[in-house]
Parts: C-alpha cells; structure tokens; sequence
C-alpha cells in the first residue's frame, strides 16, 4: 500500500484515485499522522500531496525528519517536494513570477522517475514558492523556463520531488512518472483488486458484528445497495434493512425502492417519515444546517426502529471515501459535510457504526457491486445525496416545491433517458431555485419558479464537467416543463464545471 500524507492541496483525492487505478491501494491521511501511520502499516511508498501554505511561514505544517529515515520511498508534490527540501536543509523561497498551467519541461530521462519518457514533457504547474537550493545528497532530476529545479531526487535514500503536479491530466505523461514512482521506485504490486476487497470486507465484517444485529440504512442508491448486498453475505439474517422514505426521494421512487428491494430475502422495513422530516425543515434555509438536520432525524428514526426489534447493536451505511475527504480530512477544507459523515449527531445510540465502503470511490463501489452479483440497473444508477431533494430546493424546503421540482426532475430525467445521447451524461437532476420571475403565459403575466437543469459527464464525481446537451434536446425539455409543471416559467441550464462549481446547488 501506499500513504497519501494529505497537506490540505486541491487534488488529493486526486492523487489516490491514480494509485488505486493502477491497483495499488492507498489511503491519504493529515500529514500530522502520517509518521505514525507509516510506522503502523509500513507502506512500500509514501506522497506528500500538495497545499496552499509556504514552508517557510511560521505556521505551515511540517512533517517530522524522522519520515525520511525510515528507509520508505517518499515522493513529495509541489508543497510536498518544498517541504522535503526546506526540512533536509535545502532552501525554498517564493519566485519572481507565479508559474501556473501547461509548462514546457525538461527531465533527465536517466532517472528512474522518468524512465522510458521523452526528454521535453509538458506539466502542469501551480506555484509561486520554488526550491533553489537542493539539500545535501539530492540532484535535479528536472527544470523549467522560470524553475530551474522543477525535480529532484536523493536516489540513494529514495526521496522524490516534483514540483508540478503528475496526478492532474495536464501533465502529459503524469501518469507514467507516478507509475514509475510506484512501481520501479517503490516496488508495489499491482495486486488490489475489487475481489481481494470483497473477501476483506466479508471477514472483517463477520468478525465485527459476531452474532449482534445489524440495521442497515438503505436509500436503495448504488452504495447503500452494494451495503446491502456485501453485509446480507457476511451476516444474512441478522441484518435488517431499513428504509426511511423522507419525503425528500425523487418521484415513484420510494414506490421502487420497496419493489427492488421487498422480495429479495433480506428483512426490508419501509419507514413513512415524511411529515417529521418536512416538519424540521420548516424555516431552514442554509445548506449546512439542512444537511445536518436531515442527517440527525435519520439516526432518530434509525434508532426508533432499532429499539422495536431489540438490542441492534449496529447500524451500517453507504458512506464512501469522497464523502470522508470532503467533509475534511486533516488540513483539507470542508466543502460540504456529507450527511452520513458531517451530518452525523454528537450522540448516536448504536454501539457502532460499520461502513464497509468508507475507502471506496464511486466506480470502485460499482465495480465492488459487479463483484456480489448486484443487477446492472442498481450497480448503475446515477448518484442520488442521501439529503435527497432536501438540498435541490434551494432555500426552505416545502411539501408544495418538492412536489413542483419532483415533477420537472422526471421529465427532465425522462427526456434524457429518450433522447439516447452519445456522451450520456453520468449524473442529471433539476434544482428548483429560490428565484421567482415574471412571465407570461397566455395574456397572463406569471411571477413563478426559475427551474436549473443541471448534467454533467464524469467518472470520480469529485471533478465534473457539464455534459453538452445538444440545444434541440434542451428546447424539448424546457417547452416540456414549462407546459406541463405548473409554477415554473423559467429554465436555465448550468455550464459550470466542478471545481469551480459542484455538482449539486446546496
Ligand atoms: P458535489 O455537489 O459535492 O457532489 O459536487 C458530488 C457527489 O456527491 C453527491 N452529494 C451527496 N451525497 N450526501 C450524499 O450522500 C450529501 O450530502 C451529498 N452532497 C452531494 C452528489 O449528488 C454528487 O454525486
């Protein structure tokens, strides 16, 4: 395995993503626990991500010398390559012009970094900070126009920097220097699999839960099915899956989710919940809170329902690993403090919580799905947040809104599906905004609803770009909508990609 210590950079998730493609498994910690954690589980490699501070403020965070005595291979990205260098006695300081996108590069292919690469490489770069002098026992390994060490290395004591960022696509031939990091440098085997991940999982699971009851929290969405389907393997009747129907689900889809779901030989208990939900909803308005609100009446009815059947021990849920990242890891900003994980209340009264896809990707949750035998429609859906329609109505949520944006999300929905797109966008929903807007329709004048349609293709779903519907499609939809859902006059179409933007509105 390799450790990703995680200085608050951008793309972390990015950088583990990478390695896990190339079947080696990863896990980014905060850098302050990166020390311990490579002592505990002796990883063949570890990368240091990047991160906004500069090494040489008082405050930016530092990572004990004793990480690079401990004769593991490090690789340390743009902050991580600044930190290595300031910390074994190089010097870094802030440069005369900021150096940032595609940047024309030289490497020194001799090294093993580089191996089998050209000596011209495009990188991609993000900094104003630079190393200018190399600390003892390194060499410079690459440079640019404005960065005369753009790589370095100390071959001996295994220790990489790079100073541009190989895990962004921009990097030409990012992926093979990081490929070459894992593989010539580090040597490790390419041998994570969603199979090997399975057997884990069933044996780790077993031997938690031991004879105890399980409830699971089922939103009948990919995670929380494959929860399902990996916890009714290891644990079979002591599991009961519960699905709270929060008012909040898309339109005829508590309806499906019983039908998947009622049949299928585990315990399944649908919860009617809507008016308490609606009811704590009533006057919040900000995203946060409502996340946590939603996140907090959840655990409430799970334990409800965990006190009828008697003594659950356990409750388990589909979060996954860009849920734990987002919601801010170690130095990493909080960017939106996913129910399941942020949302949490402080006091929860099961024992323990079991979340068997906390180190998954989405594709990798997928890919676990194909592997326990899941249906290809359910393995396939798009995502769907457990705070549900809550957090596409912006502003409060009302029963009368829902209803509105339930009814254009399907037809939106239902014109995708028709309109068999080449690129099919991978997640696409309707957000009923907060913006009401004068019309006209017929003689009238209307003062009603602005509906955002919202489609984007993506594979990680921690970046996105926005799917290129084509405009006879769009015009489709919209004509739709407005003629058929009453209180919408206005439809506009979000072209913001992620990052900037995120997927969902709230
Ligand atoms: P964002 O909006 O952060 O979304 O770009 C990334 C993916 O996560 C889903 N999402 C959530 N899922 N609870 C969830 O279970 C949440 O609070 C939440 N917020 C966003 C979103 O639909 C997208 O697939």
């Amino acid at each position: 395995m390799i450790i990703i210590a995680d200085f608050g950079g951008q793309y972390n998730q990015l950088i583990a993503r990478r390695v896990r493609d190339m079947n080696v498994y990863c896990e980014v910690v905060p850098y302050t626990k990166a020390l311990g954690k490579a002592k505990e589980l002796k990883p063949e490699g570890i990368i240091f991500t990047g991160g906004p501070n500069s090494v040489y403020l008082e405050n930016a965070p530092k990572i004990e010398k004793e990480i690079y005595e401990l004769g593991i291979p490090v690789l340390g990205l743009c902050y991580g390559m600044q930190i290595m260098a300031q910390t074994l006695g190089g010097k870094v300081v802030k440069g005369k012009e900021k150096e940032f996108g595609k940047t024309e590069t030289k490497v020194d292919n001799s090294s093993k970094l580089f191996k089998d690469l050209e000596e011209d490489q495009i990188t991609w770069m993000s900094h104003i900070d630079q190393v200018v002098e190399l600390p003892d026992g390194f060499e410079k390994i690459a440079g640019t126009k404005n960065t005369e060490i753009a790589a370095m290395a100390n071959v001996e004591r295994k220790l990489y920097g790079m100073q541009y960022h190989p895990e962004v696509n921009h990097t030409e031939h990012g992926l093979k220097m990081l490929e070459n990091f894992l593989f010539n440098i580090c040597e490790a085997k390419p041998n994570w699999t969603m199979k090997n991940y399975a057997e884990k999982q069933l044996k780790e699971i077993k031997e938690k839960v031991g004879d105890k009851k399980v409830l699971l929290a089922l939103s009948g969405g990919v995670d929380s099915s494959v929860v399902a389907a990996l916890l009714s393997k290891a644990v079979g009747e002591q599991l009961t899956c519960i699905f709270v129907d929060h008012g909040l689900m898309r339109k005829n889809e508590g309806d499906e989710v019983e039908a998947a779901f009622k049949d299928s030989g585990m315990h399944f208990i649908r919860v009617d919940a809507e008016k308490r939900f609606l009811e704590r909803l009533k006057g919040v308005v900000d995203p946060e809170e409502k996340r946590k609100a939603i996140g907090e009446e959840f655990i409430r009815v799970f334990e409800e329902e965990g006190k009828k059947i008697g003594s659950v021990d356990f409750l388990a849920q589909g979060t996954i690993y860009p849920d734990i990242i987002e919601s801010g890891i170690g130095d990493a900003a909080v960017i939106k403090s996913h129910h399941n994980v942020g949302g949490l209340p402080d006091f929860v009264d099961f024992k323990e919580i079991v979340e068997p896809l906390c180190m998954l990707f989405k594709d990798e949750v997928r890919r676990l799905g194909r592997e326990l035998d899941l249906p290809e429609y359910l393995v396939n859906r798009q995502p769907f947040p457990g705070p549900g329609l809550g957090i596409r109505v912006i502003g409060e949520v009302t029963k009368e809104k829902l209803d509105i944006l339930r009814d254009a999300d399907y037809i939106f929905r239902e014109e995708i599906g028709k309109a068999k797109l080449e690129n099919h966008p991978n997640q696409y929903f309707a957000v009923l905004t907060n913006n009401r807007s004068v019309g006209v329709m017929g003689d009238f004048r209307t003062y009603d609803y602005t509906l955002a349609l919202r489609a984007v293709n993506t594979t990680d779903f921690m970046t996105a770009d926005w799917a290129r519907i084509p405009y006879e499609v769009l015009d489709k939809i919209s004509v739709r909508i407005v003629n058929e859902v009453e209180h919408i006059n206005r439809i506009v179409y979000d072209i913001t990609s992620k990052p900037p933007a995120t997927i969902e509105w709230e």
